[in-house]
């Protein structure tokens, strides 16, 4: 019964080993119609542009980063933006503290450390640009 029940998953899987490619061929994606294996057209980085006082466009948006963040590396031993942003820091180096929703632990409460759901900072913070949107965005705040 086993043997059965497995070449009846081997036939479906090469079956869908066929079918796969033309549906791939039908998928745009963003990087355009290049080969898997082909680099990406990499476009210029865009201009740092800062506003005076950048407007947050719904309750809870991050921050854009008023500042170039490119240099600011993170990984797994270290996180720039941290020596100025963290609770330890922020006041020798006059930066605005990461705010009090990076410090809550999973007890729910707020704490010294950082939590590290937030360790990535560029997931939701980026550098203020001249950018065109990638794709079409119709969205106001009011
Ligand atoms: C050398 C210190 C320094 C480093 C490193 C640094 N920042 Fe900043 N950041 C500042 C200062 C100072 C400000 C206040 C605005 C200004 O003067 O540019 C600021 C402002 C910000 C703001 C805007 C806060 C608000 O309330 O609008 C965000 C978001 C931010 N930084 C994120 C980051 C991220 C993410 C990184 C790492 C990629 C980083 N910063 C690295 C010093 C720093
Ligand atoms: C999961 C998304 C997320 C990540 C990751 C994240 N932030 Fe934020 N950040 C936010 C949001 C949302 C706000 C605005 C509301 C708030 O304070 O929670 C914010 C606010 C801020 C502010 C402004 C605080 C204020 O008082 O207005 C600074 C500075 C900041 N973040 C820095 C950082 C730094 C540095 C990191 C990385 C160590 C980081 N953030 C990681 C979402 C994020």
């Amino acid at each position: 019964m086993k043997k059965v029940l497995f070449s009846a998953l081997m036939c479906l899987a090469v079956s869908m080993l066929f079918t796969a490619p033309t549906k791939a061929a039908e998928v745009k994606s963003l990087r355009g119609d290049l080969e898997i294996m082909s680099p990406a057209n990499v476009p210029d980085l865009p201009k740092l542009e800062v506003v005076d006082k950048f407007e947050r466009n719904f309750k809870s948006q991050p921050p854009l980063i008023p500042h170039k963040s490119e240099k600011y590396n993170i990984s797994l031993n270290s996180n720039k933006c941290l020596k100025c942003h963290d609770k330890k820091n922020y006041k020798e180096e006059e930066a605005p503290m990461a705010g009090p929703s990076h410090y809550i632990g999973a007890d729910g409460k707020e704490g010294d450390k950082l939590n590290m759901g937030r360790y990535f900072c560029n997931q939701c913070h980026v550098t203020q640009t001249l950018s065109k949107e990638l794709v079409e965005n119709t969205f106001t705040s009011k």
